[in-house]
């Protein structure tokens, strides 16, 4: 019979899988380690059982312990998969810029889940690292298991990814981009490929905010400013963050690392979070210099399972102003304008009379309105044109709109994204969005003017 004897023996071996599209025009072959296959979605599932072998094999963990670490929640899912199939019991501290799809996934293996938030300083008491050294104190026969500081964590690297990469590419590979949070997988991994091979480059992949790049380059800690991508970038140096492996680090912002973990998804099918992103931006820029015989293995750290509420929802990334061009559509712009409380779409029809027309036009603030029959256009009518005809005949108050009426704004599919919409706009003073064959909502000039995309 073929099976596992627990879930923690699907850990590790994960496939390399080559970029196709993203790479286009680059020479070096583009290889992404798909770490979110791992059975908690993260490379952090390596980490979360080899801290927990270690300090069973130092004896400070004894039967039915308690596990406490601060974690941006990959690793607690790590340790909690582990805990569950070994009966500890497990409490983690996060902040709240986690997403709340990590919490309810670790409450679901069974953890208790402290969040705290993250503006607390690193000095304060309230600052979710010192919480978890409070909480692993106070809690009789728990243990910290301290990611950022233990050795087991670069060692599973050194042990399992390292050897993975360099026999999955036959000793090819020669350059190794990863992000670095702990720094585990990237010191842990460094270590083993600069063994092997001193020569292979190993980059680091830091959003702009986190010091670790001006401290690797000047020696200097500068104060971290705040960033959006979870799991990656530091205010301090971790002890886990060894910078002798690593060459050369590469600087990230938010909206590069979320449209590109996003075009990882919907261009290569891997479907990954943001620090993901982060990591494959950096690759894709070091390969820019690299030739046809370069191997370059990046790494994808977890699913984008637990972002779909944040940069992989469209709404999110507006908010954030985020949102690459590209993403932004009429229908998009549209629920937004529905999402900000205004009236999604104030239309006539071809009976009504052009007094009603003039009086909903007063009272909607509008000058302008699309007549619709049965949800089609069929027309439009613009207040400065009836108001010139009423200066000569006004009788004209009782008479139909269709009397009237211009031409119908241009209608385009809610799907067409807004800077082509655009064209239309410099002729006609608004489009009329239209959703399986049915006007949905109106966007004018103004509307476009007051996002910035
Ligand atoms: C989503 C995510 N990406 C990347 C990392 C970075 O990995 P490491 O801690 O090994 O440096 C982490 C770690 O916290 C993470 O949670």
């Amino acid at each position: 019979m073929n099976y596992k004897n627990n879930i923690l023996e699907l850990i590790g071996d994960t496939p390399l899988v080559k970029l196709n599209k993203l790479t286009r025009g680059l020479k070096p072959l583009v290889l992404a380690k798909i770490e979110s296959l791992n059975p908690g979605g993260s490379v952090k599932d390596r980490i979360g059982q080899a801290m927990i072998d270690r300090a069973e094999r130092m004896g400070d963990l004894k039967p039915g312990g308690t596990i406490v670490e601060a974690t941006s929640g990959n690793t607690g899912i790590g340790l909690a998969l582990t805990c569950s199939v070994r009966g500890y019991r497990s409490i983690f501290v996060m902040t709240d810029k986690a997403s709340q799809e990590k919490v309810r996934y670790l409450k679901s293996l069974g953890a208790d889940v402290i969040v705290v938030s993250s503006a607390a300083k690193l000095d304060s008491p309230d600052h979710y690292v010192n919480t978890a050294k409070r909480i692993a104190a106070e809690t009789p026969n728990a243990i910290l298991t301290n990611q950022y500081a233990n050795p087991a964590n670069p060692e599973a690297h050194y042990r399992s990814t390292g050897p993975e990469i360099w026999e999955a590419t036959e000793g090819k590979i020669t350059h190794f981009v990863a992000g670095m949070g702990t720094g585990g997988t990237i010191s842990g991994t460094g270590r083993y490929l600069k063994e092997k091979n001193p020569n292979i480059r190993i980059i680091g992949a830091d959003p702009y905010g986190s010091a670790i790049k001006g401290f690797k380059e000047t020696g200097k800690l500068m104060a971290a400013s705040p960033y959006l991508v979870e799991g990656i970038g530091q205010e301090i140096i971790p002890d886990n963050v060894q910078l002798k492996y690593i060459d050369e680090i590469i600087n990230v912002t938010d909206r590069d690392s979320f449209n590109l973990a996003r075009r990882l998804g919907r261009e290569e099918g891997i479907f990954c979070g943001g620090s993901s992103g982060t990591i494959a931006w950096a690759a894709l820029k070091a390969a820019e210099n690299l030739t046809e015989n370069d191997v370059v293995v990046f790494i994808i750290c977890d699913t984008g399972e637990r972002y779909l509420s944040k940069f992989l929802s469209d709404e999110w990334m507006k908010e954030k102003q985020l949102l690459g061009d590209e993403r932004m559509t009429l229908g998009l712009l549209n629920d937004l304008k529905l999402n900000a409380g205004r009236v999604r779409l104030v239309f006539v029809e071809p009976d009504t009379k052009v007094g009603e027309v003039l009086n909903l036009m007063s009272n909607h603030g509008l000058s302008q309105l699309p007549v619709l029959e049965d949800g089609k256009s069929v027309g439009s009518v613009r207040e400065s044109r009836i108001m010139s005809q009423l200066l000569d005949n006004r009788d004209l108050l009782e008479a139909p709109v269709t009397s009237i009426m211009d031409a119908s704004f241009p209608v385009v599919g809610e799907t067409v994204e807004v800077l082509r919409a655009k064209q239309y706009l410099k002729d006609s003073p608004a489009v009329l969005v239209e959703e399986y064959g049915r006007i949905v909502g109106i966007i004018t000039r103004h509307d476009v003017l007051d996002i910035e995309i």
